[in-house]
Order: structure tokens, then C-alpha cells, then sequence
């Protein structure tokens, strides 16, 4: 039991959100580095290495070189055990990019510090803050020229309406980046490009500085000094509270400057991030809170990844434990299934090997071999109590094309491969009003989704299909439950299209936001929600 409780305690699993090329994978890099995990840099992703190649679909990544799944990397660092979500990182993102998040307990976000905010941190961020987890602000690049610390902490601040604190403030930019000033240590670090493969060694020195002291001025050039005195005065004067509830909250973000190419103000960031982050959460369901401390076994299902072995056309579920601890071979009821089933082939991903594990605590993420039981939102548990843990929403897809086949004498293995690949989360399926499934409405978060139907619906079940893109930019679900509810006499703009899911919810397609405000504004019983529940 003390043994359950001190596994569990000493768990952080976190997300990294950026927009594409801001440094996710490179700090990745260097944290997995610390931890030992990996011995050799650039060796994380699937960019350029062969992790993903038994996937065979998988060929649209390699072809344009990005990384279409997220995984889950594993490693140990002072005794904490840290797992980290990778979210897919090109701008033709999935819906898997978001349900990751559902998985984390708390979010890096990485921005570049020569662009700000941008797109995809933006839609990301959204998410976060759905769920309430403390957001940690990592600004990247500051060996290349900078904006100023001061418009990026305000862009942060307007943009994602966030409070941020900056844990360190940097000393210039670029080829002037002298390092950072530790404001709680009072000390700065000074900036020294370590080549930590070259010697093996990861420190960067750091020197107490007593910024009344003038002999500072040599070290860092008396223009810096200067600037850093006034930077520091302002920063303390300004009123920039430093509230640990609010960064609990997810309301205050606090924001370290480095580099992660250099390694620079990684182990800083790193050490206070796990300081400040706490263990496993606990997590809603239907019978209240479930402790993570709670020594029976639970999780729910967030990602379904197909084919991962073509030759077999498995799928692999992965799952956050919630709770209690996880061993190989246990059984466990699936309660969506209504049934005991055993779970095999549990996986782990330590950095970038694929292991089987022999037991898991809440926090961590396993993925099991799914013989096509299990969708998104699944809840499992062991013990006598039964529970289900709150479902994950269903991302409002932004992307939608008319699909049909091209020959109609494949009608059965295109309705299973449209559903099968549905029910992974990829792609949501639409349809007419009491229409059939000869014609359909795909909706994706992501373009690349449509290339990814289209290639495996030809490569998995043979089957052909025709694509036509729908003007539509806006989905929203019907929350009306009324008996006498009728989408038909709702009164909506001409271009505003009523269509239902599979499970027979009503939805509206909408050209723009006129016409959602339209919508509202002529039907005040209706009641429409941006996300949809698995
Ligand atoms: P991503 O996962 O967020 O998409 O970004 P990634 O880490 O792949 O980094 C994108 C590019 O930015 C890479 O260069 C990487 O080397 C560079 N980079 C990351 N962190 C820093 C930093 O702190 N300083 C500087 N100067 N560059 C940084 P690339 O040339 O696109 O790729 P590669 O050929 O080096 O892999």
C-alpha cells in the first residue's frame, strides 16, 4: 500500500502543445536526455528515424516526413517518474492531438520567441484551459533573435487569456543572449552553448548575482547590466504575482526562457516544473471523484491506434490509469462492454522502444491489444465498484467533404471501413437527415485526414472512393432533448445544413458565424454545443 502511494506520488504525466517548429521535439529531446532515457539526441521522433515503419498507412508520414500519431514516452529523472504526451505537431493535426490532452495532468506549451503565439498553440491552448490544468510556458530560441520578452508575455496574456509569470528573465537575444537572470534564486545563469554530447556533461554554470553589485557589468557588459537592473525592478514592482493556486488553476502560467537546441535552461525548467507540478489528479465520474490513490484499478480509453501490424489489422488502445496499479495479465471489467476481459499485451513506450509492462500506476499510459472492443471514452475498472469516468469530448471538426464510393458493389466493406475508422477517432461521420450510408459527410480537425481515409480505405478494405469538399466551416451539436424537437422546423439560413451523427444526435453545418448567430438568435429554445460527447 505505501508502496501503491509512493509509485502514484512520484508520477507527472504532461502534454507538450506547440505550433510545428517551435521546438517541441527538441526539448522533448533534452528531457529524455536527463533522464537517461535516450543516449543520443535527434533520436525522439519519427521525422527522419523509422519508429513508426510497421505502420503501413503510415507512408503518407513518411512521404511528407511528420508525425501523424501521438505517443507516450516514459523516463526517469530525481526519482520522479515522468511521462510525457507527444501531440502530433504538423498543422494538419487530428483529433488525437486534442484527446491527448484529456490524458495530461498538466501542459508545456513551447513557443518560439522570434514569432509569439501562434495558430496551433492557440487551438491548443483551448483546450487546456477547458480542462483546467496548469499551463507551464517554455519561450524557445533565444540563441536567435528575439522579440521582447515583454510583447511576448503580453501576446501570451491578450491571446490566451492567461496570466504569466516569468520564473527567469533573459539577457538579451541572439547573438547578444548573455543567459537568463533566476529571479527566485537570484543568480544568473550564464549562457554557455553546451554540446552535451560532445562531453557528456549537461550543466550549465550559474553564478549568485547581486545585481547592486557593478562587477556584474564586466561579465555581462554594462548596456545588459544595465537593462537586466531595470528589468528586474520593473518585474518586481510590477505586480506580477506569484500564485501557486492560480497555476493549479491553470490561470497563471509561469514562463522560462531558453534554448532547447543548446541546451540551455532545460534542467532549470525541468527541476522546477516537477516542483511545482503535482501527482496523478483525480478524476470525475459518475460516483464522484476517483481517487488516483484508490487501490483498485481504473482508466479509460482516450487514443485507438489502427494497423499498427498490417498483416493482422489490429488496434492498439491506450489508456490513462486513474487509479490503483496495473499488472500484467489482471482482469479487469470493460464497463461499455459489460464484461470481464483480460487485458492483453500491455505496451509502454520507454523513450522510443515499445516494451511490455508488467505493472502500471495511476499516471501512466498503457496501450493494450484491442480486438475491436473498445471506442474512445471507455472506462475500466477492477474491484467491486463499478464507475464510469466522465466521456471525452468530440472535437468540433473544422474540415468537410462528401464522400461516396465508386463502385457500389463495395457497399459493405465501405460502411465497415468508414465505421472502423470512425470509431479510432480519426474521422467523424455524418449523414443526411434519415439519409443511408451510400453517401456520407466527413468531418476532420485536420486536412491530412481525408489522405489518410482515402489511403487506407484502398489499402485496408480495397475500397475506392470519390471526394467532393462542402463550404462548411462551423459544426455545432443540437443539446435539445425535447420529445417534440424537430430539426426540420428549425428556422436557419439557406446555407445552413441539418444533418445527424451515427448515434442519431441532430447537428447543424454552417457556412460562418453569421449564420450560427442566425440560428440562435430565430430559435431561442435551441440549444447548440461546440463539443460532443464520445
Ligand atoms: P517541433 O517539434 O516543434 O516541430 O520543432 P523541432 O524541435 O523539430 O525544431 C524545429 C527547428 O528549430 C529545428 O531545426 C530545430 O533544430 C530548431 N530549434 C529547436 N530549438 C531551438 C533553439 O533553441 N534554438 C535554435 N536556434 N533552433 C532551435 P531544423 O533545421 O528545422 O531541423 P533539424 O534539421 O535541425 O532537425
Amino acid at each position: 500500500m505505501a508502496d501503491l502511494k509512493n509509485e502514484i506520488q512520484r508520477r507527472r504525466t504532461f502534454a507538450i502543445i506547440s505550433h510545428p517548429d517551435a521546438g517541441k521535439t527538441t526539448l522533448t529531446e533534452k528531457l529524455l536526455l536527463y533522464g537517461g532515457a535516450i543516449n543520443l539526441a535527434g533520436a525522439v521522433k519519427g521525422k527522419k528515424s523509422s519508429r513508426h515503419a510497421v505502420s503501413d498507412w503510415m507512408e503518407i508520414e513518411k512521404q511528407r516526413g511528420i508525425s501523424v500519431t501521438s505517443s507516450v514516452m516514459q523516463f526517469q529523472y530525481n526519482n520522479f517518474c515522468i511521462n510525457i504526451l507527444d501531440t502530433p505537431g504538423h498543422q494538419d493535426f487530428s483529433e488525437d492531438t486534442y484527446r491527448t490532452l484529456m490524458a495530461a495532468d498538466s501542459a508545456v506549451m513551447v513557443i518560439d520567441a522570434a514569432k509569439g503565439v501562434e495558430p496551433q498553440t492557440r487551438k491548443l491552448f483551448k483546450v487546456c484551459t477547458l480542462r483546467h490544468i496548469p499551463i507551464f510556458t517554455f519561450i524557445n530560441k533565444m540563441d536567435r533573435e528575439a522579440r521582447s520578452p515583454y510583447d511576448l508575455l503580453d501576446e501570451i496574456e491578450q491571446e490566451l487569456g492567461i496570466s504569466t509569470y516569468p520564473m527567469n528573465w533573459p539577457i538579451g537575444s541572439g547573438k547578444e543572449f548573455q543567459g537568463v537572470y533566476d529571479r527566485n534564486q537570484k543568480e544568473i545563469i550564464v549562457f554557455r552553448a553546451v554540446d552535451e554530447l560532445a562531453n557528456g556533461q549537461h550543466e550549465v554554470p550559474s553564478i549568485e548575482a547581486d545585481l547592486n553589485d557593478p562587477a556584474l557589468s564586466e561579465l555581462i557588459g554594462p548596456y545588459h547590466y544595465q537593462t537586466l537592473c531595470d528589468d528586474v525592478e520593473l518585474l518586481d514592482g510590477a505586480g506580477y504575482e506569484f500564485d501557486m493556486d492560480a497555476v493549479r488553476g491553470g490561470a497563471l502560467s509561469p514562463v522560462f526562457f531558453g534554448s532547447a537546441l543548446t541546451n540551455f535552461g532545460v534542467e532549470p525548467f525541468l527541476k522546477e516544473f516537477l516542483n511545482m507540478t503535482s501527482s496523478p489528479l483525480p478524476r470525475e465520474a459518475d460516483c464522484g471523484e476517483i481517487d488516483p490513490m484508490r487501490p483498485d484499478f481504473s482508466a479509460f480509453v482516450f487514443k485507438i491506434q489502427a494497423n499498427m501490424n498490417r498483416a493482422h489489422r489490429d488496434r492498439i488502445a491506450f489508456m490513462r490509469i486513474c487509479s490503483g496499479k496495473f499488472e500484467k495479465g489482471m482482469e479487469v471489467y470493460h464497463m461499455q462492454g459489460g464484461k470481464k476481459i483480460k487485458l492483453a499485451q500491455p505496451q509502454q513506450m520507454m523513450a522510443q522502444e515499445r516494451e511490455i509492462v508488467e505493472e502500471a500506476y495511476a499516471g501512466d499510459i498503457i496501450g493494450v491489444f484491442d480486438p475491436g472492443i473498445f471506442s474512445i471514452g471507455d472506462t475500466l475498472c477492477a474491484g467491486s465498484e463499478k464507475f464510469l469516468f466522465g466521456g471525452i469530448p468530440t472535437f468540433a471538426p473544422e474540415h468537410f467533404n462528401r464522400v461516396t464510393q465508386v463502385d457500389t458493389m463495395k457497399r459493405k466493406q465501405f460502411v465497415k471501413g468508414m465505421e472502423q475508422i470512425a470509431q479510432e477517432g480519426a474521422i467523424q461521420i455524418f449523414q443526411e437527415l434519415n439519409g443511408g450510408m451510400e453517401e456520407v459527410i466527413v468531418g476532420v480537425v485536420g486536412t491530412l485526414q481525408f489522405d489518410v481515409l482515402e489511403h487506407r480505405l484502398k489499402t485496408e478494405y480495397n475500397v475506392e472512393i470519390r471526394m467532393e469538399g462542402l463550404p462548411y466551416e462551423y459544426i455545432r451539436w443540437i443539446e435539445n432533448k425535447e420529445e417534440d424537437f424537430d430539426p426540420k422546423k428549425l428556422n436557419l439560413t439557406s446555407d445552413t445544413r441539418r444533418i445527424q451523427d451515427l448515434k442519431g444526435n441532430y447537428l447543424l453545418l454552417f457556412s460562418n458565424e453569421w449564420s450560427i448567430r442566425w440560428a440562435e438568435e430565430h430559435n431561442p429554445t435551441l440549444k447548440l454545443a461546440e463539443f460532443g460527447r464520445w
